[in-house]
């Protein structure tokens, strides 16, 4: 674990399923740092949305959901659990049917205004690694480290597919495929914030790395940072 005062934030961009959480978890735990993944906040969103029958494009029901909603972070053994108006909402967010649907919900610049300002509070300590879509562009353009995380999009299908076997989800592989390409496409085509590599971020295809080799080359690179400040 990492010591001292010197703490930097660590943004880290990428597609679907590419490992960013895998590879922002495992860094932080390393550094001592506050891992948060910024999907799970939007995914919240989408729950909430879900479950009460929310019309996305009808602006004023929108304007009510938010009101309501109140999203919490705590981490239990280095994981994140991630709490929905206090109820814990972790395994009900990972579901099909919100992968579904949270593209679009995070298509919304409302959605996107109140998700930013709760990301930029989290980083005022520093010492924290922040992964998503928008993190290196526009929650913390000042991060010290970008790393932009790239994978072929079969290898991450297989890596999904295998994480929802695992939780008892069963659905066809390419099933899993199309969602992360239209989610793909979605995330990089919105107006507001969307997903494209910082021109100062380095980037990792981590397509043919184990977790343990994108894990080194993100500590090489987050120690040679912070060893300059
Ligand atoms: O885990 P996975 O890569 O499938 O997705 P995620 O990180 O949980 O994010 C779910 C969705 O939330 C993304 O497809 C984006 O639509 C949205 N998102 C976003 O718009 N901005 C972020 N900073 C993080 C996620």
């Amino acid at each position: 674990m990492q010591t001292g005062h010197r703490k930097i934030i660590i943004a880290i961009d990428g597609y679907s399923a590419c490992g960013k959480s895998t590879l922002a978890r495992a860094l932080a735990k390393r550094l001592g740092y506050v891992h948060i993944d910024s999907g799970a906040m939007y995914r919240a969103v989408t729950l909430y949305v879900m479950r009460h029958h929310i019309d996305i494009n009808d602006a004023d029901e929108m304007a009510w959901a938010l009101s309501k909603i109140s999203i919490h972070l705590s981490f239990e053994h280095d994981q994140q659990v991630t709490w929905l108006n206090h109820e814990n909402v972790e395994q009900a967010i990972r579901e099909p049917s919100i992968n579904e649907f949270v593209s679009n919900v995070s298509t919304l610049s409302a959605v996107r205004k109140e998700m930013v300002a709760q990301q930029r509070r989290m980083g005022l300590a520093k010492g924290i690694v922040m992964d998503g879509r928008d993190i290196g562009t526009v929650v913390f353009p000042e991060a010290d480290l970008k790393l932009f995380i790239i994978a072929d999009i079969d290898v991450r299908t297989e890596r999904r597919w295998m994480e929802l076997q695992a939780k008892g989800v069963n659905i066809a592989l390419d099933e899993v495929k199309a969602n992360l390409l239209l989610r793909d496409t979605i995330d990089s085509t919105r107006e507001d914030s969307p997903l494209k590599q910082s021109v100062d971020a380095t980037v990792i295809d981590t397509s043919y790395l184990t977790p343990k080799e994108q894990l080194q080359i993100a500590l090489d690179l987050s120690r040679s940072i912070i060893g300059k400040i």
